[in-house]
């Protein structure tokens, strides 16, 4: 290893992967072990550990380092460390664990990829965890913190702390050439002749403002540029990652040569701002970065609900400007670029010359125009990343959704969501497809009865058949009655990321639908012959959430789904550009 670029935390890089002999020694003596496929989030800490990216880290962190890093961002040796890397796993396999165990680590195929050598097993305080971690004086609700949510309702409750030997580095299969290791990026720089690089870290596609600001910070401090995004794990609601990287990659180009390089960073990002912007700089060093670009409310998870700001917007930057003696990488402090159309150029948010106006487009409003194929403007981005971000984000009329009927036996769900499928038949465009309650019954469910938890899972059978078709661009009709709201919201929540969701209450009342008692099941309801019947011995729980209510009392099947159809125009889901 070339010794002029900057040295690794804690003086070297951290190597667990073993030789192909003592692997295969591992992989056959794992057959006594227990076993624990790894959760998305722990794969990306694993890999960063196994490639060096958390050096010094040779493995989950013990306990007794666990509590100096809440207490005082330190492991036990002393070195400075913000963030707990811990195993969480269930109390029935903690309760097989003890100290000197050894443990294989599999990924989600089952694929053994570590073993951990257990050398604690404790329960974490997780309240104590949130309020070190994540904490700050800003009055924020910390349990709406996404990292504070995930601690409290997904995280394990036992962590298990030791060592690990890897057998190999997770699999990917995209972009293979441009996920570089800590020692890849430092052999390139040294190649290169890069003694400093500073590093940008994003979890956005990056525009013309972005590539701005990462040219001045590169000229300011005399360095080249490393674009590190993150694809591991990011912001629910993030662009996906592959359509970012695409992004990247069109992006690159526009950068003079050989100054700027593209590597993608496994990391599974917990949204911990001032602590995670140090968290930042460090596994930047490792990858052999000198400089780290720190923005405004660097790797902050916004508000709460209440609109109280998580942490302050130079926060961050306060603290790594207290530790980057120590720590070795500097900050380049970076201001927001806004655009003056007058001069037609960026300048730092701070840098306006007096009385010149500027412009920029939110996040929100990029989003908009994304949905409603309305351009983005040419001082914003770049055509070939707008391109990218248009392949992915199609306006409205061209995604998929669903529209999920609710309601009870015989309020009409069926004739209206018929109605709707020819209607949006007639329109083309894209395929249809109709989930009857009744179909799925027979294709889908034919083993389920009427239980709250068979009618639970017949719902999330139609959610997840509904939110494929969604995310392929068609377009799904669900019509059973899904009488509890909790998996109702379930299967909004699959769908909505993926294209348009729409849930119809057909609120026709009780009276009305038993009067109408088409298959005469609610005489046998009555008469005691079906058990637990909808609306007569059954609960169903109104949704409060629906976008439209439609009661059938008074209308046609035809007004009813008419009324759909106006609002799917009025949402930019049908109508324009067919
Ligand atoms: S659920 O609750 O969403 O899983 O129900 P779903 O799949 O829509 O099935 C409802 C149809 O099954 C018939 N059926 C019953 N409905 C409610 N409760 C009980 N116990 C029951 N037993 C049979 C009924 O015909 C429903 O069809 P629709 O079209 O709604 O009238």
């Amino acid at each position: 290893m070339p010794n002029h670029l900057i040295a690794p935390h804690g003086g070297a890089l951290t190597n667990p992967l073993v030789d192909d002999a003592r692997a295969a020694e591992l992989r056959e003596a794992s057959r006594d072990w227990p076993s624990w496929d790894v959760t998305g989030r722990q794969l990306c800490d694993l890999e960063l550990i196994l490639n060096g990216g958390f050096s010094p880290l040779e493995g989950f962190m013990g306990r007794e380092s666990y509590e100096r890093v809440l207490d005082d961002m330190r492991l036990s040796d002393g070195t400075l460390w913000p963030m707990p890397i811990t195993l969480d796993v269930p109390a029935e396999l903690a309760g097989t664990l003890s100290a000197g165990d050894t443990l294989a680590l599999r990924d989600p195929e089952g694929v053994m990829v570590a073993a951990l050598h257990v050398e604690d097993v404790w329960t974490p305080d997780r309240e104590r965890e949130a309020e070190a971690v994540f904490g700050s004086s800003t009055g924020a609700a910390l349990e709406e913190h996404p990292a504070v949510r995930y601690l409290m309702e997904r995280a394990h409750p036992v962590y298990v702390g030791g060592r690990v030997e890897g057998l190999q580095h997770p699999v990917h299969y995209d972009f293979r050439m441009l996920r570089l290791t800590p020692a890849e990026t430092r052999t390139r720089f040294a190649r290169l002749g890069w003694r400093k690089v500073v590093a940008f870290q994003t979890r956005n596609p990056m525009h013309r403002a972005h590539q701005e600001l990462t040219l001045r910070a590169a000229k300011e401090v005399g360095a080249s540029l490393l674009i590190h995004p993150v694809v591991g794990m990011t912001k629910p609601g993030d662009v996906d990652h592959y359509t970012r990287v695409r992004c990247y990659q069109a992006l690159l180009p526009t950068y003079p040569k050989n100054t700027a390089m593209l590597s993608l960073l496994p990391l599974a990002m917990r949204m911990g701002g001032p602590r995670e912007a140090l968290w930042h700089a460090i596994i930047r060093k490792n990858y052999g970065c000198t400089h780290l670009i720190v923005g405004r409310d660097h790797a902050g998870p916004g508000s709460d609900r209440a609109g109280t700001p998580f942490y302050g917007p130079y926060d961050a930057q306060e603290l790594l400007q207290e530790q980057q003696d120590e720590l070795g990488i500097r900050m380049v402090p970076f201001k927001l670029m806004v655009y003056a159309p007058e001069h037609g150029t960026y300048y730092p948010a701070d840098e306006v010359p007096d009385g010149v106006e500027t412009v920029n487009i939110s996040g929100t409003e990029q989003r908009r125009r994304l949905q409603l194929g309305i351009e983005l403007p040419s001082w914003f981005t770049f055509p070939d990343v707008e391109k990218e971000l248009r392949k992915s984000s199609p306006p409205r009329h061209r995604q998929g959704f669903t529209v999920f009927f609710t309601g009870l036996s015989g309020a009409g769900k069926s004739t209206i969501a018929n109605a709707l499928m020819v209607k949006l038949l007639e329109m083309g465009g894209r395929p249809v497809t109709l989930l009857d309650g009744d179909i799925v019954r027979r294709h889908l469910s034919s083993e389920l009865g009427f239980s709250k938890e068979h009618r639970d899972i017949n719902i999330r059978r139609i959610g997840f058949v509904a939110s494929e078709i969604t995310k392929n661009g068609g377009i799904a009709i669900c019509a059973p009655i899904a009488p509890y709201d909790a998996v109702r919201q379930e299967v909004r929540a699959m769908i909505q990321p993926l294209g348009g969701y729409v849930l119809v209450h057909v609120s026709t009342p009780l009276e009305v639908c038993e009067q109408r008692d088409r298959k005469g099941l609610y005489a046998k309801a009555r008469a005691g012959i079906i058990k637990g019947f909808t609306g007569i011995s059954d609960p169903y729980e109104e949704p409060t959430d629906a976008e439209l209510v439609i009661d059938t009392t008074g209308i046609s099947p035809e007004e009813a789904a008419h009324q759909v159809i106006l609002y799917l125009e009025k949402e930019g889901f049908v109508g324009r550009g067919e």
